[in-house]
């Protein structure tokens, strides 16, 4: 089958599915200009997540890393859903998908017009206080200060699930649901390597579902993967999308 089949092929799968579920990771909005996690010029690249994304480190010094959130979160402020996201939300809006599960924190399969969205790991751009309940969104770049809470007075911290920490067991309840439910996964954009998030598609893959992965990279998400596009996001889902319309 050449490249272009597989494109088709993706569309009538997407097409003969009931229920077809999207899981992404950072590699979707890589082309929002928004850098990976991994790979040779991912984040963690550059700093230590174990200085940044962990309890431990806020506790040990959390200006140093509300620092670097205060950098990731102005920058994503200013930062748009690329073709990728839009047609997620698209399809969602036409039933062709009915949700999307995400790893990303950052807003923009929300600000894309997708509505079903599981965040699997919180969002960037909403903050909450370490010692009451107290929640704030993020909508204006931040200064240099750090975030106190209105409250009760105590320092607030990005509301995203750091290495060491637990995912909500609701969310995480409902998105191993859905992916049993799924008969169709496309798994977008993830080096699959951070559990319990990469036990997902896995799940879906177990309950019967079939996997289309769309990353440059192989994973270990290509061993399950029905069609495994070797190309960026927007490019592949723009290929799947026009051959769809065509359905
Ligand atoms: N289109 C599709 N995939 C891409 C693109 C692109 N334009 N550019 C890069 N990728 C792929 C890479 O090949 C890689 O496999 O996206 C993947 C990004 O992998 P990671 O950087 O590991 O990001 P992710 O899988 O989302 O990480 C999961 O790890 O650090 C934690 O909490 C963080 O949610 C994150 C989790």
């Amino acid at each position: 089958m050449n490249s272009e089949e597989h494109y088709r092929l993706a569309a009538k799968l997407i097409r003969k599915s009931n229920y077809t579920v999207a899981f992404t990771g950072s590699g979707i909005s890589a082309e929002s200009g928004i850098p990976t996690f991994r790979g040779s010029n991912g984040l963690w690249s550059k700093i230590d997540p174990m200085k940044v994304a962990t309890p431990e480190a806020f506790h040990r010094d959390p200006y140093f890393v509300w620092e670097w959130y205060r950098l990731r979160i102005n920058k994503i402020l200013h930062t748009k859903p690329n073709q990728a996201h839009k047609i997620l939300a698209k399809w969602e809006e036409k039933d062709i998908i009915k949700y999307v599960i995400t790893q990303n924190v950052d807003n923009l399969h929300r600000e894309a017009g997708s509505k079903k969205i599981i965040e699997l790991h919180g969002n960037i751009l909403r903050i909450r206080c370490i010692n009451c309940t107290h929640k704030e969104e993020i909508t204006k770049k931040l200064d240099s200060t750090v975030p106190r809470c209105s409250v009760c007075g105590s320092i607030m911290r990005p509301d995203v699930v750091w290495f060491g920490e637990a995912l909500d067991p609701i969310i995480l309840a409902n998105a191993f649901d859905i992916a049993r439910k799924s008969d169709l996964m496309l798994v977008i954009g993830t080096s699959a390597q951070v559990y319990p998030a990469a036990a997902i598609p896995i799940e879906a893959w177990r309950n019967g579902a079939k996997i289309i992965e769309i990353n440059p990279e192989e994973t270990s998400i290509s061993n399950y993967a029905e069609i495994s596009f070797r190309d960026k996001a927007t490019y592949a889902l723009i290929k799947i999308d026009k051959e769809l319309s065509k359905l």
